[in-house]
């Protein structure tokens, strides 16, 4: 049996629990001073303060935390992690002063990933998204959901979806997978919309199922891209498929995706930037966990999701990069934690809750990660910043000192 030790931690922060936390509750976390975590196997096996027992030192590997902060490995619930190429040519377009819909309907945007992503062998997007996981890794993300979305082709979304299980298998990060066939309607089916909701439902879909190459399916509810009863349709022929339901609701303009988040009892809700009261409160009733990713209102120059209206009506707040080649070049959930306090005010504590616990939660793993408590896996990062108000504060370093991933130290 290989067991680790990781002592001298100044303070270890973490939310406990099994599921997601909501209202008071998501501020509401454990804080130990002075304290030592035993991993066995790569799962925890031991939490404590003051001095370890002599017999479960015995043999182990020790880590010395350097009286630093110790928290849960990040979780990072929601990234577009497999594509080809890159969008920088946008940037300009941006400074100029055309809006996201308006490249994406002149053919940039998503379109023009989806055109470098059929063009990429399964080898080279594999390459290119490991350099992003070593990366994030490095940011202190354990865990990560990867949805497809940039094929928009049977053969192409598949092809994703296998890069990303082959990614899971080979790369310390845990990756769980989302089928986002219904990112955009692409460019051939543009005349012909309901054939191409037609294609991801009975062609795609059954095939993914086959395949078991993914748990979740997503689908962008927007203006000009995915309408509420398209996306209906999409998300219930997913849960025939065994897919629970994402979608990506009121990232731009609030057409009803939260509406039907909460009707459908979605496992989350994405985006939510101009979520309307009606939305905040079917999240609330449906259950929902409102999945928001404050990089994306950074780089868009857009607005900030009304975070603490959500935790004021008891919906369960996670955050998450966004990591894609347009709206969010970004993999690093240490900015997300810095706007998560900046733009959405929320505290250190509901901040981290967010970034593990309901992360997890968000893509059903909050009964294996988010949280440092005995069962779970050895996912944690030693940070080198004496207390949690230190890493919601400091901008634009790299805090994770340590990353350690099922006891190891990566
Ligand atoms: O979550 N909004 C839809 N999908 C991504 C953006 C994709 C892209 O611009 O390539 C998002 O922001
Ligand atoms: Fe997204």
């Amino acid at each position: 049996m290989k067991r680790t030790l990781i002592s001298n931690i100044g303070m270890l922060a973490t939310p406990t629990g099994t599921s997601a936390r909501r209202g008071e509750e998501q501020g509401r976390i454990t804080v130990l001073r002075d304290a030592w975590v035993l991993i066995e196997d790569g799962v925890i096996a031991g939490v404590g303060t003051g001095a370890a027992d002599a017999s479960l030192v015995r043999g182990a590997e020790r880590i010395d935390a350097h009286g630093q902060l110790v928290t849960p490995g990040l979780v990072d619930a929601h990234t577009h992690l497999i594509f080809g190429g890159w969008r920088q040519n946008e940037l300009g377009l941006k400074l100029h002063g055309a809006s996201y819909l308006e490249i994406q309907n002149a053919g940039g945007g998503i379109q023009s990933t989806t055109n470098a992503t059929r063009g990429a062998t399964e080898e080279a997007l594999a390459a290119k998204a490991e350099k992003a996981l070593d990366e994030m890794l490095r940011f202190g993300t354990t865990t990560c959901e990867a949805k497809s979305g940039y094929g928009l082709a049977t053969e192409h979304e598949l092809k994703a979806l296998r890069v990303i299980r082959d990614l899971d298998q080979r790369h310390p990060i845990d990756l769980v997978a989302t089928f986002m066939g219904a990112h955009l309607v692409p460019a051939e089916y543009r005349q012909n919309r309901s054939e191409y909701v037609r294609l991801v439902c009975e062609e795609m879909m059954p095939l993914v199922r086959e395949q078991g190459i993914a748990q979740f399916c997503d689908v962008f509810c927007e203006a000009d891209t995915f309408t509420v009863e398209e996306s209906r349709r999409i998300l219930e022929a997913g849960l025939k498929y065994g897919l629970r339901p994402k979608i990506h609701a009121d990232e731009i303009e609030a057409i009803g995706g939260s509406t039907l988040a909460g009707e459908l009892g979605a496992i989350s809700a994405e985006h939510l930037i101009v979520c309307p009261p009606e939305g905040i409160a079917s999240l609330a009733k449906g259950g929902v966990i409102a999945c928001l990713l404050p990089a994306t209102s950074f780089n868009l120059g857009a607005a900030f999701a009304p975070a603490r209206a959500m935790i004021a009506a008891g919906v369960p707040v996670a955050m998450a990069t966004d990591f894609n080649p347009g709206s969010c070049p970004c993999l690093n959930m240490q900015f997300v934690i810095n706007l998560g306090c900046l733009k959405y005010r929320l505290t250190p504590e509901e901040v981290l809750t967010a970034v593990t616990l309901n992360g997890a939660a968000a893509i059903d793993r909050a009964d294996r990660v988010g949280s440092v408590e005995v069962g779970k896996l050895g996912d944690l990062v030693i940070w080198d910043a004496p207390d949690l108000d230190y890493i919601c504060y400091r901008v634009g370093s790299n805090l994770a000192r340590s990353v350690i991933k099922k006891g190891r130290i990566v």
